[in-house]
This record gives structure tokens, C-alpha cells and sequence, in this order.
């Protein structure tokens, strides 16, 4: 069954309010992602106050909101106008600026070769034209900068719990039916294969999973039905299942690539008007966004 991203449109505060829908992916999953991108940057030598970001699919804007806080320059992008609207309220009420657009990973609103580093995360999985994503995210990369992105491995692990457990045994699912549809979950093979075809070129990638053993399992399970008993919170939740960095690529894997510098055969010539749409007034400043 195909995924439905109308679930990111659905009215109150799915993001951060203690019992939204996607507030436990601040809690399980932040914590690994930004060890993992501490890393990169620290590897990489990146001065956080001197770089720009896209986080590509922001929502509503749990991970651009860590980034701003580093000190990069972030510019969110989104399909879901509601959720747009809560990253904004949000941000604001917290003093950060982030600067919230809407459009699709497919036809990115910016012109080529914008942004320092792009992050996608936890939205390869969800987009109905993964080419054309990684595409876009390659053409709005200077060369050289950086794609970080976590997404969902398709494996029968993968399937028992993000599918069966979560998803579909009325025991223990937590999340509305098509939220995840375990044929759109991508081997890490498969994606740096992509990746490649668009100038993207695969600098490692590692799981990012819950502890390991047969009792850790038992203790995801008792959490699952404490949360359904409303004895947890979304956020309480997701903190004591926090994903960490790991060898096990099974369910989660978080990866990096750099944008290499030449054009990739094929690819469209370079573009200085983005696809559609008005630019706002700060990424015109930047100049990041053509009118
Ligand atoms: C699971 S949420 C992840 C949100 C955010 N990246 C995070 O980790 O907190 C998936 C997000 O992908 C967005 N999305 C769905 N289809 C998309 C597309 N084609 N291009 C960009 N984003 C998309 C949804 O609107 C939603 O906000």
C-alpha cells in the first residue's frame, strides 16, 4: 500500500507537543544523528557559524532546529504546509532563525549549487520519486559539499518491527497504517548506486539501532504497551528507545556523501532560476534564490 504523507498535514502539533504523533523522533533518533554529524563536521573540518544547510523534508523542523543551534544557516524545506506552519511557530517562540519553504525533495525551490551541506532525513522513504530526489538534493549542492541523510534498510528486521510491530499488530502499533510502506525501504546498496548516478559520491554509512539481545527486545515490547496504556509520553518513549550509532545497518542507517565536483554526464545545465514558485526575501539576500 503507498505511503500517505497526508499524515504530516493533520491539524495541533504532531512535532512537539509531548503526545504528537512524530515527537518521539526528536528523543529515539536526534541524540544519533547529531553524534553522527558532530563527527562528519569534526572529520571534515566545518566551521557550523560559516555554513549553509537545506534540511530536505524538515517537517516540523525537529533536526533543522539542532542545526541552527550549532550555528548554521538552515533553510527548511517541506511539502506539508501544516507542519511548515508548526516549525515556524516554533522556532520562533524559541528564538531561532530558520527559514521554512515549501516545496518537494523532487523540484527543490533553490537554485543549482546553493547550499554547503543538504540533510534528508528520515524521508527518502517517503518521497515518490527517489531518483529524482537525490537528483535535485545533487544540483543544489555546491561541489564538494555535503549529503547527510538516515533513512530505513529493507530487510525481514526492518519489516517485524517498523511493519508488524509498530505498524500493524493492534498489541503494540503506535502509528497510523501507511505511514511506512516496507516496499519503499531502501537497501544502502541501492541508494549509494543512486547516489552515484548523480554525482554523490558515498563517504560511509552506519546503523543506528536499538541496543542489542533477546531481553532488549522484551524491554521494546513492555515499552510499546506502556505507551498505549498512556503510562509514556511520545518524548518518554522515544528516550528510552533511543537509537544509537552501531555496526547494525538492519533497520536504521544514517550515511554521508560528497557532492563531487563535475557535473554528472547527462545532467541539465546549470540553473539560476529554481523551479516555480517566488523566492523569499532572505534567500534572495543570499542569493540562494533567483526571482
Ligand atoms: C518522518 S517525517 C521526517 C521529518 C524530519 N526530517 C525529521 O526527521 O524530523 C517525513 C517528512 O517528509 C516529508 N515529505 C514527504 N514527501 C516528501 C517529498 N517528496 N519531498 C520532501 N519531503 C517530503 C513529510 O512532509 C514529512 O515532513
Amino acid at each position: 500500500m503507498p505511503v500517505d504523507n497526508t499524515i504530516y498535514d493533520r491539524p495541533g502539533d504532531l512535532w512537539w507537543h509531548e503526545d504528537g504523533l512524530l515527537a518521539a523522533i526528536r528523543t529515539l533518533l536526534n541524540p544519533g544523528r547529531m553524534e553522527y554529524l558532530r563527527q562528519v563536521f569534526a572529520g571534515a573540518g566545518i566551521d557550523p557559524a560559516t555554513t549553509t544547510v537545506v534540511d530536505i523534508g524538515c517537517g516540523g523542523g525537529l533536526l533543522a532546529e539542532e542545526l541552527a543551534r550549532l550555528g548554521c544557516r538552515v533553510t527548511g524545506v517541506d511539502p506539508s504546509a501544516a507542519s511548515l506552519a508548526v516549525a515556524r511557530e516554533h522556532a520562533t517562540s524559541g528564538g531561532l532563525e530558520v527559514e521554512y519553504l515549501r516545496g518537494t525533495g523532487e523540484a527543490l525551490p533553490f537554485v543549482d549549487a546553493a547550499f554547503d551541506i543538504a540533510c534528508c532525513c528520515d524521508v527518502l522513504e517517503h518521497v515518490r520519486d527517489l531518483e529524482r530526489v537525490i537528483s535535485e538534493t545533487s544540483r543544489v549542492l555546491k561541489p564538494g559539499g555535503l549529503y547527510l541523510y538516515d533513512t530505513i534498510n529493507r530487510t525481514v528486521r526492518s519489516r517485524l518491527v517498523l511493519i508488524e510491530l509498530l505498524q500493524e499488530w493492534s498489541w503494540t502499533r503506535l502509528i497510523p497504517p501507511n505511514l511506512h510502506d516496507w516496499h519503499q525501504f531502501i537497501r544502502p546498496s541501492d541508494l549509494v548506486s543512486i547516489m552515484a548516478r548523480h554525482g554523490l559520491r558515498s563517504l560511509g554509512y552506519t546503523g543506528l539501532s536499538p541496543r542489542a539481545g533477546p531481553l532488549e527486545l522484551l524491554r521494546l515490547l513492555r515499552l510499546l504497551r506502556r505507551r498505549k496504556q498512556g503510562r509514556l509520553t511520545q518524548v518518554e518513549l522515544g528516550r528510552q528507545a533511543a537509537m544509537k550509532l552501531s555496526a547494525d545497518t538492519s533497520i536504521l542507517y544514517i550515511g554521508h556523501a560528497v557532492r563531487t565536483p563535475a557535473r554528472p554526464p547527462g545532467a541539465p545545465g546549470p540553473r539560476t532560476r529554481p523551479p516555480g514558485g517566488r523566492g523569499s526575501r532572505r534567500l534572495r539576500r543570499h542569493g540562494l534564490w533567483l526571482t
